[in-house]
């Protein structure tokens, strides 16, 4: 019950691939709330329906009620485009609080607006730190988290990062991992996927690649390293390589040739994707969100990177740093062999997230239970 019982008006924002799979069980906490109006807007800084709709559809997420369509271009360009077109939205809705989710420039740019119209900023997925600079996701994360009223934890590292940075422990809640309510919700389904079959390679024993950091496919030196790591790999295990279009036109410009037994597919949707992750036998990735989703599936993940700001991936589940040179990759290739198997899934990875993060939104919206209200 809120004080006015008139339902109060928040935003929820997305605007990248990883942001669809974090809004989905939030928005589906606040349908089921008479105290709350949830209003959905979409950045558009992924537009494709690879990147963007299909993931409406698979995860049953209903479509946005606001369409910015920012798109593509430099962070200053991106960044501004989206919060020359969030403002009017803010204006409009008038929100009590704007909900900002993931480390992509549409959550920093999001987040920015809300602070100067003096809304206050939920981030969920806050805290998380890979301490490098050079990572634009990392200025995202610092930045956004600074401006943040309510922040909202995945892992134990968020916590102790934030209260590093002397942010007040009373405005952090550790809520727990909504990539993982997700993946919970759509497993069962995701299973069901005849994507083997539409890609030829049902009964195959395979890896699964995925790769889009600039610090890995910009540079086609190091871009040229990985793959040689891969075509070694691929000789041993088939990988499949669902290719971001960063990537795509990168090696395209590169002119760098794939090895006979890496396969490149378009970009997944969210249920093909998590089918071939569940079924693999290792991912070879860059992503946050695999590194969690394979810790998850108790499925071997080498992450090609020098660093995670996802360390609970390393300390209780199957995620290994394995570098991004040519040797240190092999290496952790060997390294990885007995790993599946050692699964832990880290704490309030449960499934519950979603609930735990609008509770603590409730309460900082200062809305409470009928029966707490009797109670007084
Ligand atoms: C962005 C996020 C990254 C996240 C990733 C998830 C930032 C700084 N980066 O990286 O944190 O891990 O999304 O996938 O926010 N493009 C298309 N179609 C689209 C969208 C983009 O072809 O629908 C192409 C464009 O050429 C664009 C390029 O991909 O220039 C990069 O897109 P952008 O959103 O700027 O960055 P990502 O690499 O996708
Ligand atoms: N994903 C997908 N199709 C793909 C590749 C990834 O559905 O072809 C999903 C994956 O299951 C995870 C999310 O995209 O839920 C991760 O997003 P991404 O790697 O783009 O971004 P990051 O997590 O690195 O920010």
């Amino acid at each position: 019950m809120n004080p006015t019982n008139n339902p109060v008006p928040i935003v929820v924002l997305a605007g990248a691939r990883p942001n669809f799979m974090k809004v989905a069980p939030l928005m589906e906490a606040f349908a089921a709330d008479s105290d709350i109006s949830a209003v959905l807007v979409h950045a558009g800084q992924h537009y494709d329906y690879s990147l963007s709709g299909q993931f409406f559809s698979d995860l049953n997420l209903a479509a946005p009620d606001f369409f910015l369509g920012a798109g593509s271009g430099s962070h200053a360009q991106q960044t501004a485009e989206v919060m020359k077109r969030f403002e009017p939205v803010l204006d409009q809705v008038q929100p009590a609080a704007v909900v900002v989710v993931g480390d992509v420039n549409s959550t920093l740019a999001g987040a920015l607006t809300a602070a100067k119209l003096g809304i206050r900023v939920v981030h969920a997925e806050a805290g998380l730190r890979s301490f490098d600079r050079a990572m634009p996701e990392e200025i995202n994360r610092v930045a956004t988290d600074a401006i943040s009223d309510l922040l909202l934890v995945s892992e134990e590292s968020g916590r102790a990062n934030l209260l590093r940075e002397n942010v007040a422990a009373g405005r952090i809640c550790f809520t727990g991992n909504l990539m993982v309510d997700s993946l919970r919700r759509h497993l069962q389904r995701a299973m069901k996927s005849d994507v083997r079959e539409r890609l030829s390679m049902a009964g195959e024993r395979y890896g699964l690649v995925t790769l889009h950091r600039p610090a890995n496919v910009d540079d086609q030196s190091q871009l040229a390293r990985i793959l040689e790591a891969l075509s070694a790999i691929s000789e041993e295990l088939p990988l499949h390589w669902p290719m971001h279009p960063r990537t795509r036109t990168r090696m395209a410009q590169s002119g760098l040739a794939l090895p006979e037994k890496l396969f490149a597919v378009e970009p997944l949707g969210y249920l093909d994707f998590l089918c071939l992750e569940a079924n693999c036998a290792a991912v070879l990735t860059d992503s946050g969100g695999v590194q969690e989703e394979s810790t998850v599936l108790g499925v071997p993940c080498l992450t090609l990177r020098e660093n995670t700001e996802r360390p609970a991936t390393i300390e209780h589940g199957t995620n290994r740093l394995a570098g991004t040179r040519t040797e240190t990759i092999l290496r952790a290739w060997e390294e990885s062999r007995g790993d599946r198997g050692k699964k832990r899934i880290p704490p309030l990875w449960d499934g519950n997230a979603a609930a735990r993060c609008h509770q603590a939104i409730r309460e900082m919206l200062g809305i409470v239970q009928a029966a707490e209200l009797q109670a007084r």
